[in-house]
């Protein structure tokens, strides 16, 4: 009985309370007028779709990728679209001192950041793993690393316009994918960095929401050409995926799942972690933590 009191009520009301929001939330495209977002991994591909709808709505847009014609061509079309404003700023991603510059001069071109989306990704090729260790540090840098390096970079930025981050993962984030390790292992490593500090957010009232979006099969040219003849399934559309990203991302959604199967979301919404979540984050003595 006193197990109900402590845990089960507390636990029933927030996922209540939860459902209640979720369910009267809705978006509007304005949301986004004006406002100010980066987008990296915008050259082609989800990263382009997310650049041309936020372009439609009116938002200011600073977009990276490595190949500068091509995002030449993307802030063009961005503002014919109807972008507030439109820049890139090229560079690789492997590269930290370049991941921490470009949201300092991204940050200045728009005067504040108040979207992340990051969405940068080298993907490693279908095969099994023979110890390729390379493999595994350049994904875990490009994938996982720059992520943490372009946060750090705008948090004081994002918590001055109490801004959001998007952080692009998978399915192969959240469960083990064969033949893809490094790749499931970078993005598994996004779950981890980034929902820990969505509740050290939480707790230190810093106002700034982190999506974690989980993408099924898309149809962009380079996951098509990767799992071509190895892996049969339904490849979702890439501008539908690029809006539900931005949706989830502009209504604080903590996650965003976007698949072709409808079971994907009830079998990953994982009820046990929640649980755990909320017992765990109820067992520290936070008090101490922040005065030591
Ligand atoms: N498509 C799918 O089926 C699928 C499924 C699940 C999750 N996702 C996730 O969705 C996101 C987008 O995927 P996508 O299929 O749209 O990929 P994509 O079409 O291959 O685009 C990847 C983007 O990342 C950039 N990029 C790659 N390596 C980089 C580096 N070292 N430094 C800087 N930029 C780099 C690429 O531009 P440059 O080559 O010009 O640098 C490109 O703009 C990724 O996070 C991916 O994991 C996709
Ligand atoms: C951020 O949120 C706080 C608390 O809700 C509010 O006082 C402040 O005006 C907001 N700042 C911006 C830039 O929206
Ligand atoms: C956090 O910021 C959002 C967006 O500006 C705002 O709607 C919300 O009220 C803020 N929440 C808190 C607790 O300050």
């Amino acid at each position: 009985m006193a197990f109900l009191k402590k845990y089960l009520l507390p636990i029933l009301m927030v996922f209540l309370a939860y459902y209640y929001y979720s369910a009267h939330e809705e978006f509007r495209p304005e949301m986004l007028q004006g406002k100010k977002v980066i987008v990296t991994g915008a050259s082609k591909g989800i990263g382009r779709e997310m650049a041309y709808h936020l372009a439609k709505m009116g938002a200011h847009v600073v977009l990276t990728a490595r190949s500068r014609e091509a995002l030449q061509k993307v802030v063009s079309r961005c503002l014919e679209l109807g972008a507030a404003s439109a820049h890139y700023i090229a560079g690789n991603m492997e590269d930290m001192p370049f991941a921490e510059q470009f949201v300092a001069e991204a940050g200045k071109l728009m005067g504040g950041i108040d979207v992340l989306i990051l969405n940068h990704v080298l993907y490693t090729p279908l095969t099994f793993f023979h110890g390729e260790i390379n493999m595994v540090r350049k994904a875990m840098e490009v994938n996982f690393h720059s992520f943490v390096v372009l946060s750090v970079a705008a948090l004081p930025m994002l918590k001055q316009s109490n801004g959001s981050i998007a952080v692009v993962s998978s399915l192969a984030g959240k469960i083990p994918y064969p033949l893809v390790a490094p790749y499931s292992a970078s993005k598994f490593a996004l779950d981890g960095f980034f929902s820990s500090i969505r509740k050290e957010f939480v707790v230190s009232k810093v106002n700034v929401s982190i999506s974690l979006c989980v993408l099924g099969l898309i149809d962009t040219d380079t996951a098509r050409k990767a799992v071509e003849g190895v892996y049969e399934g339904y490849a979702s559309p890439k501008e539908d995926c690029a809006l539900e990203i931005i949706k989830g991302t502009a209504l604080r959604q903590e996650e965003v799942y976007y698949d072709h199967s409808p079971w994907t979301l009830l079998l990953l919404g994982n009820p046990g972690r929640k649980i755990m979540e909320f017992l765990t984050v109820r067992s520290i003595q936070w008090d101490r933590v922040k005065s030591n």
